[in-house]
């Protein structure tokens, strides 16, 4: 009976165990998990910022808009530093991409559509911005650039300037030109607004080819000094991370934004890599 009940507590023991190793999803811990390499990460909590933000707007104490981290000084002469960017949000599945990022700690820069900003999705952009991701201007409405006329291409840049200020506190530095298309107009203007024009090493295709392995495998043979370009408005750029990542993190990269890669970007140049 004794050596039966023994076994039996074994057996649930093991069981036990066993249910806690399997992992539930198969991929990584989520975003508030030790990292291998850096330990623990400074958990942001949205909840507590959409409440404080909540307080705020009620008239309680709180900060109106997120505290944003200090610059970081990596040296990309030392560190296999790579800057992954996502255009043409906020949107839908922005969290999730945040969620990822957090778990590998890892920095990353987001070019923004005014129009898309909205009060489902102006979270993202503090929550952005209290991560310490850097925001980039990409245009209103994704127009094509050089064909507007000086009064239309200012408003494209101007109005989205606006929208992140407006959410974030954010004044942004970079841009990039929708399509990359860019030309001596929007050199100029860009020169004069104090925006740094930033175009891509690493063009992953994901609009193109929405399968998550080709997107990973594309984005994992990035150079040390490159500029990747991806898409956080497809899920299948946002199934592609956690491989992406992996595979980042086994070849040593560090994750840095576009303005931690390039140093101090001079506005109105055009930048593809470090
Ligand atoms: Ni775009």
């Amino acid at each position: 009976m004794r050596i039966g009940s023994v076994l039996l507590s074994l057996l649930l023991l093991g069981g036990c165990a066993q249910v806690r190793t399997v992992p539930v999803s198969g991929e990584r811990p989520g975003p508030g998990a030790p990292h291998p390499r850096f330990g623990t990460p400074r958990h942001f909590d949205a909840d507590l910022l959409r409440f404080r933000l909540a307080g705020t707007q009620r008239g309680a104490p709180g900060p109106r808009l997120p505290a944003i981290p200090p610059p970081r000084h990596v040296d990309c002469r030392q560190h296999k530093c790579v800057a992954l960017t996502f255009d043409d949000g906020p949107a839908e599945y922005t969290g999730h991409v945040l969620d990822l990022l957090a778990a590998h700690h890892a920095r990353a820069t987001f070019f923004l559509l005014g129009q898309m900003i909205t009060n489902e999705t102006q979270d993202f952009v503090r929550r952005m911005a209290a991560e310490g991701h850097e925001i980039g201007n990409h245009s209103w409405d994704h127009a094509s650039l050089p064909g507007l006329s000086p009064d239309g291409l200012r408003r494209e840049l101007d109005r989205t300037q606006e929208a992140v200020r407006k959410a974030s506190g954010v004044r942004m530095r970079l841009m990039r030109p929708p399509y990359g298309a860019t030309n001596k107009a929007v050199d100029d203007e860009t020169k004069q607004t104090g925006l740094a024009q930033i175009l891509w090493a690493v063009d992953t295709l994901d609009w193109l080819n929405r399968n998550p392995t080709v997107i990973a495998q594309r984005s994992a043979a990035a150079k040390p000094g490159d500029i990747v370009l991806m898409h956080d408005i497809h899920p299948t750029t946002v199934q592609a991370l956690p491989r992406l990542l992996d595979e980042l993190d086994h070849k040593g990269f560090t994750y840095v934004t576009v303005s931690e890669l390039l140093g101090d970007p001079t506005p109105g140049r055009k930048y593809t890599n470090r």
